[in-house]
């Protein structure tokens, strides 16, 4: 099978901060992959050279089968890889509605429009016509999650979606993400909340130190849950 996204050897830097230190990862059609780890080890910087925000200097990146030489938003994006990201990132002065179509500026045909995510979410709709940041924190992640689903992804990259939200919120963005996988659309969930990864991911990659450490099936037992904390606490 063809990987959606495929990372190898990468070695990233902000500036002279070298970041990613030969990360490798694949993630294929379908799948639902948590990436976990300590604060710092490096995973929002995984996004971000994806997204060419973050400096790629050796390595490959192949997105669907294309190798991204010179890694940007847009250019994800048109290969299928959507990013939720960490912090939502909603532009202050547009409306709901106007955030919600730039993330269908790729034109990328499939399911997903501003009708259909407005009857997945339908505060939204309600809220269209407001400007995006003064929505609640869990509104805006919606938003968040809608925009990306705009672009219609086979993969989206989910920066600790549920940070800072209250918990019946939580539950309500592991039934959508949960619906999304189920619909066929792969995850890659970067998350601190082990009750949202026991119930979203079936597989897990561990980082730390800007690497890949440890890899296995999601086991969501006490035990299971147990050993997945090893690679997040202090
Ligand atoms: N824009 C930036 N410029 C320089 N260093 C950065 C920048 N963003 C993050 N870092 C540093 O990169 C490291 C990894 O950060 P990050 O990828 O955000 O970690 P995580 O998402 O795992 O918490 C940290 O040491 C952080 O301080
Ligand atoms: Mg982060």
């Amino acid at each position: 099978m063809r990987p959606l996204l495929e990372l190898q050897d990468v070695n990233a830097f902000y500036g002279a901060s070298h970041i990613l230190h030969g990360l490798s990862l694949r993630v294929d059609p379908g799948e639902r992959v948590a990436l976990i780890g300590r604060n710092g080890v490096g995973k929002t910087t995984v996004v971000n050279t994806i997204l060419g925000l973050a400096q790629l200097r050796a390595g490959t990146i192949h997105i669907d089968g294309h190798r991204i030489a010179h890694p940007r938003p847009y250019v994800a994006a048109q290969y299928g890889v959507a990013v939720v990201p960490q912090g939502r990132r909603i532009v202050a002065n547009l409306t709901v509605e106007e955030n919600l179509l730039l993330g269908g500026a790729t034109h990328r045909k499939g399911v997903w429009n501003r009708q259909a995510i407005y009857r997945l979410f339908p505060i939204l709709q309600e809220r269209a016509h407001t400007p995006g940041t003064a929505l609640s924190g869990g509104q805006q992640q919606m938003l968040a999650v809608g925009r990306a689903l705009m672009s219609n992804p086979r993969l989206i990259l989910l920066d600790e979606p549920t940070e800072g939200l209250a918990p019946v919120i939580v539950d309500q963005l592991a039934d959508i993400f949960n619906r999304l996988a189920d619909q066929g659309t792969a995850l890659l969930l970067i998350e601190q909340n082990l009750s949202l990864v026991v119930r979203v991911a079936h597989r897990y990659l561990a980082m730390a130190k800007g690497a890949i450490v440890a890899r296995g099936e999601v086991d969501g037992s006490p035990d299971g849950i147990q050993h997945l904390e090893r690679h997040i606490l202090l």
